[in-house]
């Protein structure tokens, strides 16, 4: 039987921060989420508080609403992260304050305490170079909407300690939910498969292969596919597939070299269901 650490720190508090310290919360750990002032931190207060309140009367949990919300914590100075036995670092996608966050929160936390990033895209080497104790650092990426997401996948730098992966094996089945474990590597598994396919799909309707349901019927129907790869870049955005296929373009060559059609629709606003058209057209189901 798996646990989770005890006190659990999350810093960034947004829709993915939200989200892991609800998991950990709904598990039994009491959290701490560190914000960057007291407008977020109130707000981020309100989301947790709101999804924990959804979970209690979905029923998905057997521990009381009052038991939940007192074992969360709101701050906005990374000392409140003394004590944790994790923290995960979830603040926007940028390498700067990713680097300052993880080793302000290092500073604070005992030699055995595990720190982990969400990261989508940002080498955990790269991270870990900030870092006195690169070995109790590893990435856990977190799917959107964490909730209902089953899959983490947990991200070994050079230096992690293969013990650390297996704690946090066994911390994220704790969740509920499924560890895959990927070596550091541009787009881990999960953003450099689902990009390939998506990719690929795109030039096969630029190319007028197939219409945009019958390629995505294709994947459905003789993959297992749930959505197709065109309707699913439809529901990320495609200006979020856009930036990460020319991120992997950069780092891992031509085959990610993002195709006309996709820079096309970008650059006109269609972005997907966000904006009501992108390879399909979504005004009814906004
Ligand atoms: N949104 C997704 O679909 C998704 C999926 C997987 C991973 N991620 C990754 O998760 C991370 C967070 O993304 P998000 O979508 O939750 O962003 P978000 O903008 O919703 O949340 C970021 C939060 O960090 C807070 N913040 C900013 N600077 C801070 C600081 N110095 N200290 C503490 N808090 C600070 C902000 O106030 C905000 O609440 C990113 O690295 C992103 O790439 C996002």
């Amino acid at each position: 039987m798996n646990d989770v650490p005890g006190r659990v720190g999350v810093i960034g508090g947004g829709r993915m921060g939200a989200g892991i310290a609800h998991a950990f919360v709904l598990a039994g750990a009491g959290v701490v989420v560190v914000e960057r002032d007291d407008e977020a931190a109130a707000s981020a207060s309100a989301r947790l508080l709101e999804s924990v309140r959804q979970s209690v009367e979905r029923g998905t949990t057997d521990i009381g609403y009052d038991a939940l919300a007192a074992a969360i914590e709101t701050a906005t100075d990374a000392a409140a992260l003394a004590g944790c036995h994790l923290v995960v670092e979830a603040v926007p996608e940028d390498r700067e304050l990713k680097l300052a966050a993880l080793a302000r929160a290092e500073r604070v936390l005992g030699s055995d305490a595990a720190l982990a990033t969400n990261t989508s895209s940002i080498s955990i080497d790269d991270l870990a170079s900030g870092l006195d104790r690169p070995e109790r650092f590893l990435g856990l990426h977190f799917f959107n909407p964490v909730p209902t997401s089953q899959l983490v996948e947990v991200v070994t730098g050079a230096a992690t300690d293969p013990a650390l992966v297996d704690d946090a094996r066994g911390w994220i089945t704790a969740l509920g939910k499924t560890p895959i474990v990927v070596r550091d590597s541009p787009g881990f598994a999960s953003s450099r498969l689902g990009v390939a396919l998506g990719l690929e799909a795109i030039r096969m309707l630029e190319e007028g292969v197939a219409s945009a349901a019958d390629i995505d019927a294709a994947m459905q129907l003789g993959y297992r596919h749930p959505l197709g790869p065109l309707r699913t870049t439809d529901l990320v955005g495609l200006d979020v597939r856009l930036g990460i296929a020319e991120e992997l373009h950069r780092r891992l060559g031509e085959r990610f070299a993002p195709p006309e059609l996709l820079r096309r629709l970008v650059a006109d606003g269609h972005l997907g269901r966000k904006t009501g058209r992108g390879f399909y057209e979504w005004s009814e189901q906004r």
